[in-house]
């Protein structure tokens, strides 16, 4: 097991989920959550383009700094500004956010 790490997802319904994802397979966090079941939309499959992989960061870890179009998706979206946001296809599943604490944005919601 010791190449998988444990994430934790609190849904848009409040629900926390404990998930494991591989370190080895080159994911990221919007891909992992997707691999579990989670409902996140995910419209540009990853890309920085769509903002509906958006996440609040709850934990203190090393996340990789906001590329300039992740910045510019979040302030278009008007989630910027909100603690902890994050376009989660923009931080790779590594070991070094292994316990990551994360609560889904609220454009990340399938049914809209
Ligand atoms: S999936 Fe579109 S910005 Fe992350």
């Amino acid at each position: 097991m010791e190449d998988f790490i444990t994430l934790y997802v609190t849904d848009l319904k409040g629900v926390r989920h404990e998930i494991q994802a591989p370190t080895d397979m080159g994911l990221n966090l919007m891909e992992a959550m997707k691999a579990n079941e989670l409902p996140v939309k995910a419209t540009c499959g990853g890309m920085a383009m769509c903002a509906t992989c958006n996440i609040c960061v709850k934990s203190d870890h090393p996340l990789p700094e906001m590329s300039e179009d992740e910045e510019d998706m979040l302030d278009e979206a008007f989630v910027l500004d909100i603690d902890g946001s994050r376009l989660s296809c923009q931080i790779p599943v590594s070991s070094e956010i292994d316990g990551l604490e994360v609560v889904l944005g609220s454009l990340t919601d399938p049914e809209e």
